[in-house]
Parts: C-alpha cells; structure tokens; sequence
C-alpha cells in the first residue's frame, strides 16, 4: 500500500507553495495584519441568505486565499461538485450516491440516483409526513384508549438523533404544536425511563427513527417502549408506534402499521437526514409549513454551493481555511461555540457531521495518507464554556480555530441579555485575536492573541436561517473531504463498534462460554464485570 503526505490528486507544488507561504505568514501578529490593511474586514466577509459570515479573524491575506484556491482547483473542486450533484455514486465503499440535497428541493427540481427522479419520492414523503402532523395536531391521532396523542418520544441514535433534537430545540420560538417532544437515543434505561416519567402511555406516540432499522441501542429501547405500553394496558401497540426507515420489512415486522412507516433512502447518510422524514419531530414541533422554510433555507445554500465560483462560494471558502490550519499549521481541534442556548446541541451535531465524515487515514484510491483529516470538532454554549474552556484558548498551547455564531436579534421580550450575549461572543472574538500585554513582570498575565477565529450572525434563528447553516457545514464538510481525497460518506469505524458490542453483549448476558479470545485487557474488564454483577 502507498502512503501520501500530500493528498494525491492536489498539485504538489501548490501544495509546496502552501507550506512556503505558511512560514511567511505565521510571522505575522493577526493584530499587525489589522493594522496594515484596514479595509480586511470588509475583504474577508460576505453576507448570503440573512447570514453574515466574518473570516477576517484568520492569518489570511488575499495572496494566502488565492493559493489555497490555485490548491482546490489543482483538484478539479468545481467537477467534484457538479459530481455530488449529479447523484454519481461518490460513496464508493458502499456504493452509494450522497443525494441528501434532493431531500430540500423544490418539487420542479429534480435530481437523479440511478436515473430516477429522487425529488418525486422525497416530496411524496414530505405530502405523507403533511397529512400525518396535520392529523396530529388537529388531535386526531388518538392512543388505545381513543385520547389524543399528546406525547411523542422519538427513538433514534447518531443521526435519527441529534439532527432532529437540535432543530427541534433551536426552533422552539416557532413551535405551532402544545405536544411534548422528548428524545431518547441512550442504551442506559436512566434516558427512557426519565422520558416515560414525563408521559401518560394513553397518549404517547413512538418514533422509531433508524436508517437501517438494526442499531442494537435503538431497538432496544423500542422493545423497551413496547413493554412499558403493554404493562400499562396498551392492546393496541400499533396505535403507538410509527417508524421512520429505510428498511420497511424490518419496521413491519417489528409491528409497526404500513401506513405509520415513513421513508428515507440507502443514498441520505445518517448524519445527513435530518431533512428528510427523520425530522418529524421537527415538523411536530414547528409546522410543515416553518419546516418547508427550514428546507428552502438549506435548499438556498445548495444552490449557492452548486452556482457560485470557488472564490465567492462560502462553504468552498471555509473548508479551505480549515484545511489551512489542519494540513499547514497542524491544528488538531475545532472548536464550535455557539452563543444561543437554543443552539446547545450545535457542537454535538456539527461534532458527528465532521467527525464521522472525514475521521478517516484511507483515501478513495485505498492508499494509507499521511496528512491530518478531521479535527476534533468541541465546543459548548459560548458564555458557559467561557468561564470553562476559553482559559485554554486564550493562554494554552494548542491552536483551535473557533466558530463563534450567534443570532443578532431575539425573540425575547427582555432585550438586555441578548445585548450581553453579543457583547460576550464579539468580545471573545476580538480578544482572542488582540490578546493583551499586562505585563513583563508578570508573563503569566500576558495573553499572547493572534487566535484566529470566524463568526457567523444569523440575522434571527428562524428555520430559513438555521437550514442554511447546517447546509453550509454539511458543504465545507464536503469540500475538506474531497481536498483530503478520502470518502466522506461511510462510516466503517462505527460499525466495527456495533458489531464487537454484539459479542460482548452475549458473554455479558449469558457467561463466557463461548470460544471467542480476546486480548488479556478486555478479558479481565469482562471477568471482573461478570463477577461483580453476580455477586451484587
Ligand atoms: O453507527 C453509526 C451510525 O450508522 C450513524 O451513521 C447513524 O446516524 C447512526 O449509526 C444511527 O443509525 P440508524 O439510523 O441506522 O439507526
């Protein structure tokens, strides 16, 4: 097997050119560059669908942008995109199309997987999720005991998980609906346990959300919800249950009413499907009407990722500025600081977009790469994590390049602590990058600066502009995979998790009679585990 240090299909001596002007330009105090050219905020920003993305914070000039493009373009960027568009199968491992842009698309734009037209059967769903939350919300979904669902507890991992939470909890300012929306993804009973507390089983409705319809933690806590209802009276389960999947065999099997079971497609990853049907819950919460914003927000973005040139399109300028500090400063984090508590599940869903797309060392021609790929994406609430984290990012060693994103206005009535929230986030961002010199005496007073960070301002967080900024990660996700050459669409380590759990499960559940060896480290944690538990 070979091994790159340069991704294969990126012109070496636009790379070479990259690493040469990286010593040049770390020279140079972020402070300094402010200074020589006043007019780099202006420079550095664009405004695109009610966002304003500032990227002026980075140890960038106009020659640094110019070089990491000449790099993009050395690997055809602008044929990789019309590519993923086209419904090509680019998940090569599991040959599969990345087709989850056809899930926001309007109906008279249509897109191919296997010459046919996806947008049909994703706007067949969406009509199929319309009838279901109108019914639901008129009170005409009713539980075993003819009451009106009140109650909807969603049942999913990964990506039938955290899209729909964050979404559901960022919009709550638009919530149409009083039903309570709870969220269990934990194989720990603690998580279903506390959302049955919150619920009367005559009037809770399950959504089994899962892709595959086999993850052990998911259908676990099914079974679990099925026994809770019929411990509680329930003779009519299939009144309780509705699944969202592409394995409709399995959720009919599982007891789960034809008409309950709503589709997504082997070609929308996990990570990628919180605008399909896996957003029910979404759709619960807000409407379909706010949820079609939510999609036309997205929707936007594709366009402006699919039309713009490399140099004004956002998700393309972004992931270049990534690939800058992961490939050229050898930065090892990225941190997502989100100042809106409405935005709390932000760094865990960004955390599995980046994450699980492009943790990967193998590139798409099987050869073994030697240069970083993902970051680890952290980050927390910005205000709590500043009196948490920031001490690191002011004074640590590590270089994190920071996302700050806050929403210029609220909904609330009481204005002055939206006012501290955004003097918080710009402040940090200023201070990062200033620093401040106290002292000689006293270095370790000193904060050096020179921190890059970016900041993005959603003009309000509605549904149109959250769409479009989940859509605009989704795309710069895309683009560090295609510059790093590797699939950004499996997930093969995960997997590998799922199924060694399954083993260990067993010799958990039924002793260790089986004649699988495993290292003397896991064999001992699984010994003394089983016999702790027996004599407990
Ligand atoms: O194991 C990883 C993963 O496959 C994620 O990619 C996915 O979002 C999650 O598990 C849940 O999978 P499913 O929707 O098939 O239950």
């Amino acid at each position: 097997m070979s091994t790159y240090r340069t991704p294969k299909h990126v012109a070496d001596r636009c790379w070479q050119e990259l690493v040469k002007h990286q010593k040049n330009i770390s020279r140079l105090h972020l402070k300094e560059m402010f200074k020589q050219d006043p007019g780099r905020a202006e420079k550095f920003s664009r405004e695109f669908n009610k966002l304003y993305i500032d990227y002026s914070k980075h140890h960038i000039t106009e020659e640094t942008v110019s070089l990491l493009l000449s790099m993009a373009k050395s690997t055809d960027l602008s044929d990789a995109i019309k590519n993923i568009f086209s419904g090509a199968k680019i998940n090569q491992t599991e040959n599969n199309a990345a087709m989850h842009m056809a899930l926001r698309a309007p109906a008279d734009k249509h897109y191919f997987v296997d010459g046919r037209n996806v947008t049909e059967l994703v706007h067949s769903e969406l009509q199929h999720m319309q009838e279901f939350v109108e019914l639901l919300h008129a009170g005409n979904v009713k539980g075993y005991t003819n009451k009106p669902i009140d109650t909807v507890i969603n049942i999913g991992i990964g990506g039938s998980d955290l899209g729909p939470r964050l979404a559901t909890y960022a919009l709550s300012d638009f919530a149409v609906s009083s039903i309570q929306i709870h969220f269990v993804s934990n194989i720990d009973d603690r998580d279903i346990n506390s959302a049955f507390e919150q619920s009367d089983p005559e009037t809770t409705l399950f959504i089994i959300s899962s892709k595959s319809f086999t993850t052990r933690e998911t259908i676990l806590n099914a079974e679990t919800a099925v026994k809770w209802l019929k411990e509680n009276g329930c003779h009519s389960l299939e009144k309780h249950l509705l699944a969202v999947t592409a394995n409709h065999d399995a959720a009919k099997e599982f007891g789960v009413k034809d008409e309950n079971i709503f589709h997504i497609w082997e070609w929308v990853g996990g990570r990628y499907s919180l605008w399909s049907a896996i957003g029910l819950p979404i759709a619960i919460r807000i409407g379909m009407e706010h949820f079609h914003d939510f999609l036309n927000g997205a929707s936007t973005m594709d366009q402006h990722f699919c039309e713009q040139p490399l140099e004004n399109n956002l998700p393309v300028i972004l992931a270049l500025i990534d690939i800058w500090y992961i490939n050229f400063f050898h930065s090892q984090t990225h941190a997502i600081f989100p100042y809106d508590q409405a935005l709390n599940m932000l760094p865990a869903y960004i955390g599995q977009l980046i994450m699980e797309s492009n943790g990967k060392q193998i590139d798409n021609d099987g050869n073994k790469i030697e240069y970083n790929t993902s970051p680890v994406i952290w980050g927390d609430i910005g205000t709590n994590a500043q009196h948490a984290y920031f001490q690191l990012l002011h004074q640590g060693t590590p270089l994190v390049p920071v996302d700050f994103i806050i929403s210029v206005t609220s909904s609330s009535e009481n204005k002055n602590h939206h006012k501290e929230l955004l003097a918080n986030c710009l402040a940090q961002s200023e201070a990062l990058m200033n620093g401040n010199t106290v002292s000689s005496k006293a270095p370790y007073k000193n904060i050096p600066g020179n921190r890059p960070s970016t900041t993005i301002l959603l003009h309000e967080l509605s549904p149109a502009s959250l769409g479009s900024l989940l859509c605009l990660y989704e795309h710069r996700c895309f683009v560090q995979g295609h510059i790093w050459n590797i699939d950004s669409f499996d997930q093969w380590g995960v997997k590998l998790g799922k199924n060694l759990s399954k083993i260990i499960s067993e010799e958990l559940r039924q002793g260790k009679d089986n004649n699988v060896t495993h290292d003397s480290s896991t064999e001992r944690l699984i010994s003394y585990c089983l016999n702790k538990s027996e004599s407990s």
